[in-house]
């Protein structure tokens, strides 16, 4: 399996050139049809001759992701979640490493077929896996100290079926996913820094660029990959929405003593309280 050509680097067929901004021609790699599809096909390969499969932006991306939680000091039993994981070889490295407490997660159910038998023959019991599609995500999948990304979002944006709103739905299950001051680590061949900036400005606040590869093409110097790593913001520790629904369902006689400050206080200008 090998990445595909990046919108930034270079390569990319004309026909395969966004339209718009911020938007891509839709391509059967946004699919679960197309995963499957592949993920059957590399399950019969690892069943005849063993083969795992290929890494997706090759060993180096899985190297310069690892590089940097050794760097940041990731403590071994920190939650870490893989966000379709594919083959599952991330999760592989990552338990090798010592990482106690990794889950991996694909909408495809044969990925999470082959992910296990891989799992199995390396003999690394404890990795969780879980056929879930993270548009749609299970209450059970929150509270993650680091959530990784490698190709899925580049995905999800080629899907022929409002990939816009899709990748909104990301970001949303990406926020329930991770905790506060959690890390996100992103690898995108389709999406450059700024646009990834963009997608992930509400909620996320970028922390650092991870170097990749540079080319150079008549003249010009570019990155066919790019690597980022976000935080989510402390801020949505407070989840308003939820707040409120609490707030409508307390019986009425508990009235203005138990309302939460934040819908009261307006009030004590016009009318200071009688306690
Ligand atoms: C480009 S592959 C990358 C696989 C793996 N992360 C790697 O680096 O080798 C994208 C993966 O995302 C999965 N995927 C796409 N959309 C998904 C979704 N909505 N929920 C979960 N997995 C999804 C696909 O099945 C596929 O395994």
């Amino acid at each position: 399996m090998a990445a595909p050509n990046g919108r930034h680097g270079t390569g990319l067929p004309e026909t395969m050139e966004a339209e718009e901004e911020g938007s891509f021609a839709p391509s059967a790699l946004g699919t679960r049809e197309h995963w499957d599809a592949v993920y059957e096909r590399e399950l019969q390969a690892f069943q005849e001759r063993g083969d795992s499969g290929e890494v997706w932006f090759g060993e180096e991306s899985m190297n310069r992701l690892i590089k940097w939680m050794e760097k940041r000091k990731i403590p071994l039993d920190a939650s870490v979640l893989d966000i379709g994981t594919g083959n599952g070889i991330f999760l592989v490295e990552l338990a090798k490493l010592g990482y106690s407490d990794v889950t991996g997660i694909d909408y495809s159910p044969l990925a999470i077929q082959l992910s296990g038998r891989i799992i199995e023959k390396e003999g690394l019991p404890n990795i969780k896996l879980q056929a879930e599609d993270f548009l749609n995500p299970s209450t059970k999948l929150s509270g993650f100290h680091v959530c990784i990304d490698k190709g899925t979002f580049d995905a999800i944006s080629l899907n022929p079926d409002s990939a816009s709103e899709k990748r909104k739905q990301y970001v949303k299950s990406l926020s329930r996913a991770l905790q506060d001051k959690g890390f996100f680590l992103i690898t995108s061949c389709n999406w450059t820094k700024d646009e990834l900036l963009n997608e992930f400005s509400e909620g996320f606040e970028i922390l650092e660029e991870l170097p990749t590869p540079t080319f150079t093409f008549g003249g010009r110097s570019g990155n066919s990959v790019t690597a980022l790593v976000f935080q989510k913001k402390l801020i949505q520790n407070v989840d308003l929405e939820a707040m409120w629904d609490q707030t409508k369902k307390l019986p009425l006689t508990s009235g203005l003593t138990v309302w939460p400050w934040a819908c009261y206080s307006p009030l004590w200008i016009l009318c200071p309280p009688l306690w």
